[in-house]
């Protein structure tokens, strides 16, 4: 009712005015995202209108406000490197880059744990609402991917990787393997670097992932039936399974092991990555991701996220 008076009488002031700055349509809305209107926010808004996209934010801690800035161009997947010290995980890419301030907890589980909250809001309209809310406003059931990249030794450091997940595992906020199924919800956490494998496939439920050797999927050296509820993601990097430098075509060689690697990670059910792309010339970077995509690859490993979320 006051939302109809305000708005005629805004209708009326803009007629009798004829403006010269463009249609009033334009100005009627330009009023009313100035106006403090409880008629133009919602719950959910924190990621409104951003595309999710299949990028990982490689070293996404390298930004000055990590995590936020991958989120706000639709990254649907970062990474963190921690170290084990003193019973507390730091995140740095080596050891001369670690702070007291930048805690495994502090730049991701926190943030996270704001973040879900936000967009899973208790209220009248939720009350029967069973499922989880993503981090994505558009894409509520895409869930955001955190690769967890241990620096330290892996046996040691993996528990207390575990402990700090709680507050997201306590809300259901982890995608979860029990018994067989795999559940999706709005954190897959994988584990790379150091993550040992033996612990992770001990795991039930199962809510740390390990990343696979994308090259070995077929390899039963390594004793291992591979598959989305250990797994969900498969990588390695490109320099050692392809190693094309993006100038010049790629050999039916490197072309070979590009696509037979995609696809024995498609036929166990696992998503594809290759890391340590070429970055320079853009124009090579370029080729390469073009041939990443139409390879099937199902996560683009970007260091400039603002170029892979355009491209
Ligand atoms: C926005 O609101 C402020 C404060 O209420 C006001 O001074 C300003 O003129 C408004 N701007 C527009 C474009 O309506
Ligand atoms: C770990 O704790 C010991 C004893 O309190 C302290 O001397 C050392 O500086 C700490 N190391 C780090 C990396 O915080
Ligand atoms: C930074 O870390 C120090 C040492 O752990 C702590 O005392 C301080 O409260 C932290 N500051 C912030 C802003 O988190
Ligand atoms: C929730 O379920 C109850 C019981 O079935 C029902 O009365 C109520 O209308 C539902 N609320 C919403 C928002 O769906
Ligand atoms: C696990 O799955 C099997 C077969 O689907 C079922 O019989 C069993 O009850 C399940 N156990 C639990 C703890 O859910
Ligand atoms: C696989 O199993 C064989 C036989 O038990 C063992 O010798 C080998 O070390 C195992 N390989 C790995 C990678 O665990
Ligand atoms: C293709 O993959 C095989 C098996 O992993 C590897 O030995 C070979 O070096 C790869 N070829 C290229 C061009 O990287
Ligand atoms: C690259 O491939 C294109 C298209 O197949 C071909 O026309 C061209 O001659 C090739 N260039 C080289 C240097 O082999």
């Amino acid at each position: 009712m006051f939302g109809a008076m305000l708005l005629s009488s805004i209708v009326l002031s803009l007629l009798l005015s004829v403006a010269a700055q463009g249609p009033s349509i334009d100005r009627q809305i330009a009023f009313l995202v100035n106006s403090s209107s409880p008629q133009i926010n919602y719950p959910t808004d924190f990621t409104q209108n951003i595309v999710p996209k299949p990028i990982h934010s490689h070293n996404d801690y390298w930004r000055q406000v990590p995590l936020l800035t991958a989120l706000s161009l639709g990254v649907a997947s970062v990474e963190a490197d921690v170290w084990l010290f003193n019973g507390t995980l730091f995140v740095g890419h080596e050891l001369a880059a670690l702070t007291p301030n930048r805690t495994f907890s502090s730049l991701y589980v926190e943030p996270l744990m704001q973040i879900l909250a936000m967009q899973n809001p208790k209220d009248d309209f939720t009350v029967n609402q069973t499922g989880i809310n993503g981090v994505f406003d558009m894409a509520g059931s895409i869930p955001l991917q955190l690769l967890v990249d241990i620096k330290t030794d892996g046996v040691e450091t993996l528990p207390f990787v575990q402990a700090q997940l709680e507050p997201l595992r306590a809300r259901g906020y982890l995608t979860t393997f029990t018994n067989g199924t795999l559940r999706e919800s709005a954190i897959t956490v994988v584990g790379t670097g150091n993550t040992p494998l033996d612990p992770v496939k001990a795991l039930e439920p199962r809510d740390f992932f390990f990343d696979a050797p994308l090259n070995q999927l077929t390899d039963p050296s390594l004793n291992t039936t591979w598959g989305p509820g250990l797994s969900p993601l498969a990588s390695v990097d490109w320099n050692i399974a392809v190693g094309w430098s993006g100038i010049g075509n790629i050999s039916a060689t490197q072309l070979g092991n590009l696509t037979q690697f995609v696809n024995d990670a498609h036929s166990l059910g696992i998503r594809a990555r290759y890391w340590d792309l070429p970055g320079w010339p853009i124009s090579a970077r370029t080729a390469i991701w073009e041939t990443l995509i139409l390879s099937g690859v199902d996560w683009l490993n970007a260091d400039d996220l603002e170029a892979a979320a355009n491209f």
